[in-house]
């Protein structure tokens, strides 16, 4: 009789492992990866008054903003870096994947609405989506293999976010003329996938940008050498807007953030 219970326990213990465990990893790496997914960035400061609250007051409010983040875990994922001492504009930005930008704003609202929320300046938000790949299929087979080139082991700790807007030549331009110019970024940043992770966001119509660019790495020297090789293609040319603002920030678990701004 112990032994069926045993059993009948361990099947238990196994499918909910199977049902929970697993599945919410893979739609992260889903959210993470697949095209017709919905990003927000939004960048907060927290106002001075915050900080002449008491401790105790402080410290209370972080259980209220953790339930928010469970509370949403169902509909988004979400990534939180910090920008305090690297930046005057700002003290941390939350990155939110969803399938309906719907529950990118639902979250976002509660967020604001905890006893934190009420402390926080919204100084920028970018919405985008992700897409498949436009001109990579145009690329040549070496290329195309060299794009695959795996990112170095070991941590990144390092996020930095560029928000971009091109001029009218570039959509004006044919699709071969920018086809051109993408084999040029791509042959000048080649050799920095190795310790550079990228990831693009589409922004136009859904925000006054054209892309939202998101990097990781431990490198920033790469980063700096990366970008300096980009500004000598043609395709910079058409950059309007590059950056403002350019967001530079670490990659910390909402635990260490809140221990940040209660401590
Ligand atoms: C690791 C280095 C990088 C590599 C290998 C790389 C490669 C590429 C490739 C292959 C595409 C075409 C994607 C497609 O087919 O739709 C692309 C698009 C793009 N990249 Fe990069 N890139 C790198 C870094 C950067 C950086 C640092 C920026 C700017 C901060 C940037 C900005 C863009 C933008 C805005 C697009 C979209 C262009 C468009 O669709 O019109 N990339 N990149």
């Amino acid at each position: 009789m112990a032994t069926r219970v045993g059993v009948v326990a361990a099947v238990l213990a196994i499918l909910c492992l199977t049902l929970a465990g697993p599945a919410s990893a893979l739609d992260r790496e889903k959210l993470l990866s697949e095209p017709g997914v919905y990003a927000t960035f939004a960048v907060f400061k927290v106002d001075e008054d915050w900080w002449k609250l008491d401790k105790a007051a402080r410290a209370s409010t972080a259980a209220e903003v953790k339930a928010v983040f469970q509370k949403h875990g169902d509909h988004v994922i979400t990534d939180t870096y910090l920008l305090r001492g690297l930046s005057e504009r700002a003290d941390f930005f939350v990155r939110v994947h969803s399938t309906e930008m719907l529950h990118n704003q639902n979250f976002l609202v509660d967020l604001m609405g905890t006893g934190l929320g009420k402390y926080l300046a919204n100084t920028s938000t970018f919405n985008g989506l992700t897409k498949k790949a436009n001109y990579v299929p145009a690329l040549s087979d070496d290329l195309k293999a060299a794009l695959k080139t795996p990112l170095d082991p070991g941590p990144k700790p390092y996020a930095i976010v560029v928000p971009i807007r091109k001029d009218a030549a570039w959509w004006h331009a044919s699709q071969d003329e920018r086809n051109a110019m993408m084999k040029e970024h791509t042959d000048a940043s080649i050799a920095y996938l190795k310790t550079v992770k990228r990831k693009l966001y589409h922004a136009s119509g859904l925000d006054d940008l054209d892309f939202i660019t998101y990097f990781e790495t431990a490198k920033l020297d790469d980063f700096n050498n990366l970008i300096i090789a980009l500004e000598r293609v043609q395709e910079n040319r058409h950059n309007k807007q590059f950056g403002y603002p350019t967001l530079l920030g670490t990659i910390r678990p909402l635990e260490e953030i809140l221990d940040i701004l209660t401590r």
